[in-house]
């Protein structure tokens, strides 16, 4: 019998099946409240505008073209229109710098492709996005803890890196309301993380997927248009922005863009040719269509929805979780975070919860690089309603406050 593990690359040997997504299977029973799926709700989807589009397309001149193949870079027109809207915040920009990708995820898989060798260091948040850390392993890196707090040297970064046989290559955040904690890096830090980037000679990748769902508070500008107001023009920053339509129109289309300095944007042009040619093209006219057209009314629709939704599960936890855990409070995006008791595991309170409470949500252990810190989960607020969120953080207060006596005892 052919072992396929034997001819198997080796950098098929870190893909494994993300417990998450084997997890987020399970979970779509009716019969459970879930605050486990980080997706968008599809109520919120702006299914109108699609279908015209889609039609308008199909009975116009473009009918030929949607169908065609068409351009490494991405269409024109979504390019163009993206050129605009990034000036809104403080990013500006040729279509030269803006590249369309099938999701921001090809964006991470693109450029973990682009800059890392194996055994070189990815800076990553401690936790942070699952699925981006799924991306570079594909690329054999080496994992270490960005910190932006400025106590750790640039020195002591490139001395772990050599150490582990490479160099450190980028540091990868969400500073707008992470997965998986909801949490914005402010402007110092943001501003601490150029200097990094300077003087450690690294791509800074910026996941910008939920900078569109701020709720409340100031916003901060980009990091990337902090670091064009520094150097004087894009062409001179270190600074990969990943956009995305899944969160503010439909993840189901696909289409997502990288914004950065030209050459970069050049190479990643050449991988998708080799890759997939060019993201769907009737998927990109139809959210051009969508975006000229309805772009800020759905912002506002799907940000009245999930700060609402936000509202009610901060509540519902002030008024249910045992004195000592404690959670963020998200400004924007889709998640909150939750720290229970040192000595708890959240993977051990899923299977729990599932079983006697019907709640679903993800522990926070799959996040973290080095799996430290099972005793966190995520919680997301997205797709239940206030009552669902009321109801289901009451019972999951039930249980963990039970476990804490359990564990005191
Ligand atoms: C932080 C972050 N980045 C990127 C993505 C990928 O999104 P997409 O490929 O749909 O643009 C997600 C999806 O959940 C995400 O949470």
């Amino acid at each position: 019998m052919l072992n396929w593990e034997d001819i198997f690359a080796t950098r098929s040997s870190r893909m494994r099946a993300s417990e998450i997504r084997e997890l987020l299977k399970l979970l779509d029973r009716p019969d459970i409240i879930s605050f486990a799926g980080g997706i968008p709700d599809p109520a919120l989807f702006p299914s109108d505008a699609f279908r015209n589009a889609y039609a308008e397309i199909f009975v116009g001149d473009q009918a030929g073209a949607a169908l065609q193949y068409s351009v490494s870079e991405g269409f024109l027109p979504l390019r163009q229109w993206l050129v605009g809207e990034m000036a809104t915040i403080g990013i500006a920009c040729t279509t030269d710098n803006i590249f369309i990708t099938s999701g921001s995820q090809q964006a991470l898989d693109y450029l973990g492709k682009l800059f890392l060798s194996p055994g070189d260091t990815a800076l990553v948040g401690w936790p942070t996005y699952l699925g981006a850390l799924q991306a570079f392993n594909a690329y054999e890196p080496n994992y270490d803890q960005l910190t932006l707090s400025g106590n750790r040297t640039p020195d002591s970064y490139q001395a772990a890196a050599e150490k582990a046989g490479g160099a450190v290559k980028f540091a990868y955040l969400s500073a707008d309301f992470a997965n998986p904690t909801g949490e914005t890096v402010d402007r110092a830090a943001r501003e601490r993380l150029l200097a990094l980037g300077d003087e450690l000679n690294i791509a800074v990748i910026e996941d910008a997927a939920y900078q569109s769902l701020r709720y409340d508070g100031e916003a901060v500008p980009p990091i990337l248009a902090l670091e064009i107001a520094q150097k004087g023009s894009i062409e001179a920053t270190r600074t990969l922005y990943c956009g995305s339509f899944s969160k503010t129109l439909a993840p189901g289309l696909r289409v997502g863009f990288v914004v950065g300095a030209a050459p970069v944007i050049r190479k990643l042009v050449l991988m998708k040719q080799a890759a997939d040619l060019h993201s769907s093209t009737i998927n990109q006219m139809v959210v051009a269509h969508v975006a000229t057209r309805h772009f800020p009314a759905q912002i506002a629709k799907i940000r009245a929805a999930y700060g609402a939704r936000r509202d009610a599960m901060l509540a519902a936890l002030a008024s249910y979780m045992p004195a000592d855990t404690s959670w963020t409070r998200p400004q924007g995006g889709m998640f909150v975070w939750v720290t229970l008791p040192e000595g708890m595991d959240g993977a051990e309170l899923l299977a729990r919860s599932v079983e006697t409470e019907k709640v679903a949500f993800v522990p926070g252990q799959a996040f973290f690089a080095d799996r430290s810190n099972a005793n966190t989960l995520r919680l997301s607020f997205s797709c239940a309603n206030e009552q669902m969120i009321d109801e289901g953080i009451k019972r999951l207060g039930r249980l963990i406050a039970g476990s804490v006596k359990a564990l005191a005892a």
